[in-house]
């Protein structure tokens, strides 16, 4: 039997036996007993994450070991911290939190760009025992202060700016917009000034970062239960209001040490780094908690895979640091095939220490996967993965066997996660035929155990679909060798260049529009950044707008409402849209339309002629 196999079987057959194997790799103040109960990990086990991602490396002996690299080409700034850095100033961040307050329990807003104290802030917080709650840089303020209302942050921790290429982005007037709007009142506000736009502080709520940080005591770590919240997640579902994925200290630091040597093959001393922002998961995982548990050095890059100066910003950094493993998204790597098609800029950098180019956040379409393979000479590694579960569900374990890769699909579950295709009734799909993609309960460790303030919610959303099983969102099937095709999601979630948003949040957005009697939000194929939303929308009767105008108002009110990240650009004013006769807007069907993909009408349609109007309006798009 393979090393995959074998490990597959027992994660599955034998779980409490696999996962205290892989606990061995954490250091617990309190040694779990027991491993799993009632769905959680380690239950009686009591640790500090921050501890084992920071302090027992320098225990060890590698506090001269770069255990973050800063590198900004949009600030031609450039820093390495050694864990015995790293360590000083998350004491020192931690201290200051404390005196501000803060204990194990409370919850903190982190709301920065993709700067070292952005990290820094994340492990203070794990280090007393709190809950941090990053918000992605570009959302809107509205966003925030629903986060903000939703996490009760005691302090929110910020920075008065960041940096796209096109243009500084002011934080701090988002923030004061999002603490305006927003009923909860945090205590305190801590802002890191950048010299590029230097932000007024409110002398009795905020406080200046540097000063504040090196006037603190360093605070030491915080014990807490394996079962106690590490972070907050918000991440889009079906509706405007986001879902806030909890994270247990335990079983995620488990997972993610046990993730970097079996699914990523990193060792410790290497260098890891994951192209993503600390706002998505991608970058709670790999970018901060899995490298540092795990000893690497991991890479916090402040740029774009194109225009930050050029598309080999990618193959410089890699060259630089001697990355050994690049974590991105197809559409960063697409990007940078428009770009620099036959690949010349890769040409200019030595790429031969690069073992693995991963990639995730959407499905990696053939086309990108060949030519990343051409250019490279290296494996390159779909897997597949949501904010929900933390960790990879399904890839090629390079770590523990790599298998034959087949392009399309991200390889085969990763041990701990029984990955079951459902159809309508319950029943398991054949090879071959598309069905939901759900996982058998339990959940390894490492995924979500609720959402944060609403159990019913998390129950409801993923539960309750198919009994004893966790509804991904995800639709895709089984080949017959057992490997996984994720086909895209079954529900009214899109990914637009890697980034999860919610059409139902820009539905809401766009019927606020004086002038919108009803809308939909689809999201359509897009060859740069996978999917793109487009509105349609019914104008109120009377109405007698230029389409064009209706368009340009839309687009400003969801880069005001959400944000610039949506992209939201395009919206179609139609005559009626396509409906069942219960009055349910056949977005499928649409979806299929804009996508050119051939379709049937529905039998329950209410009126079939809505659908060449809808074709008629794509073709306008
Ligand atoms: N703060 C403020 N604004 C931000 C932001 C941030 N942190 N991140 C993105 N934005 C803004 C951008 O400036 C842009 O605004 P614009 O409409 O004024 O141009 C908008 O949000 C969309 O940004 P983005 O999705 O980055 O698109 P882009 O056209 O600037 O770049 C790519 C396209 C493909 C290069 C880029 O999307 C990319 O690098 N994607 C990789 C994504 C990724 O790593 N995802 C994580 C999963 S692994
Ligand atoms: P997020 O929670 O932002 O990480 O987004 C998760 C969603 O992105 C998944 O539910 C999928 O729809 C999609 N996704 C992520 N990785 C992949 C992949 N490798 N293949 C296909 N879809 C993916």
């Amino acid at each position: 039997m393979s090393g995959y196999d074998e490990a597959y079987r027992r994660s599955i057959g034998r779980p409490d036996e696999f996962w205290s194997e892989a606990a061995q790799g954490i250091s617990w103040d309190v040694a779990p007993a027991t491993v799993t109960a009632g769905g959680r990990w380690f239950p009686d086990g009591r640790l500090n994450t921050c501890f084992n991602a920071v302090d027992r490396h320098v225990a060890a002996g590698r506090g001269d070991q770069a255990a973050l690299i800063h590198d900004s080409p949009v600030t031609g700034a450039a820093r390495t911290y050694t864990y015995a850095e790293l360590l000083d100033q998350v004491a020192r961040t931690a201290g200051l939190l404390r005196d501000l307050g803060v204990t194990a329990g409370d919850t903190v807003v982190i709301y920065m760009p993709m700067v070292p104290e952005a990290v820094v802030a994340m492990l203070a917080c794990a280090r007393l025992g709190a809950v941090h709650s990053v918000v992605f840089g570009g959302f809107a303020a509205r966003e925030l202060a629903v986060r903000i209302d939703h996490a009760r942050p005691k302090v929110v921790l910020s920075a008065s700016c960041g940096i796209e290429p096109s243009r500084v982005v002011a934080y701090k007037p988002l923030l004061d917009a999002a603490l305006e709007q927003a009923e909860h009142r945090p205590a305190r506000c801590v802002v890191l000034q950048r010299p590029q736009a230097v932000a007024e502080l409110d002398e009795g709520r905020d406080l200046d970062w540097a000063r504040a940080v090196r006037d603190a005591e360093p605070a030491g770590c915080v014990s807490v239960a394996a079962t106690d919240p590490l972070y907050i997640l918000y991440t889009s579902g079906t509706t405007g209001l986001p879902k806030g994925v909890v994270r247990d200290n335990g079983g995620h630091a488990v997972a993610l040490h046990w993730s970097m040597s079996h699914v990523y093959g990193a060792a410790p001393g290497e260098v890891y780094w994951a192209a993503s922002d600390v706002g998505w998961v991608v970058g709670h995982s790999y970018i901060v908690y899995g490298p540092l548990l795990a000893g690497c050095t991991s890479v916090l890059y402040e740029g774009k895979p194109v225009g930050t100066p050029d598309p080999g910003a990618f193959w410089r950094v890699v060259s630089t640091y001697g990355v050994r493993t690049l974590f991105t998204a197809p559409t960063a790597i697409r990007a940078i095939k428009k770009e620099d098609p036959s690949g010349i800029f890769a040409k200019k950098w030595d790429l031969s220490g690069l073992r693995y180019l991963f990639l995730a956040g959407e499905r990696l379409d053939p086309d990108t996967y060949h030519w990343a393979s051409d250019l490279l000479g290296i494996p390159v590694i779909d897997h597949w993965w949501q904010t929900e579960t933390g960790w990879p569900i399904a890839a090629n374990c390079v770590g523990i066997e790599p298998l034959p890769l087949k392009p399309g699909s991200p390889t085969k579950p990763v041990p701990g996660w029984d990955v079951r295709i459902l159809g309508p009734d319950g029943e398991e799909c054949p090879p071959g035929v598309d069905g939901a993609v759900t996982v058998k309960l339990p959940l390894p460790p490492g995924a979500l155990p609720t959402l944060y303030r609403d159990e019913a919610r998390f129950t409801r959303s993923y539960l309750e679909r198919y009994p004893g099983h966790y509804l991904t969102g995800d639709g895709g099937h089984v080949d017959a060798d057992g490997y996984l095709y994720v086909m895209g999601r079954i529900d009214d979630v899109i990914n637009v260049a890697g980034h999860r948003l919610s059409t139902g949040a820009m539905e809401e957005v766009i019927a606020a529009h004086p002038d919108v009697a009803e809308c939909a939000v689809i999201g359509v194929a897009d060859e740069l950044k996978g999917q793109l939303p487009v509105g349609f929308v019914v104008l109120k009767a009377g109405a007698e707008r230029d389409p064009a105008e209706i368009e340009r108002e839309l687009t400003a009110l969801v880069r005001e409402r959400i944000g610039p990240v949506a992209a939201f650009r395009r919206a179609v004013v139609v005559g009626r849209l396509p409906k069942t006769r219960s009055g349910k807007i056949l977005r499928a069907t649409m979806r299929d339309i804009a996508d050119g993909n051939p379709y049937t009408t529905p039998s329950t349609i209410e009126d079939p002629a809505a659908l060449p109007e809808i074709e008629e309006a794509v073709k306008r798009t």
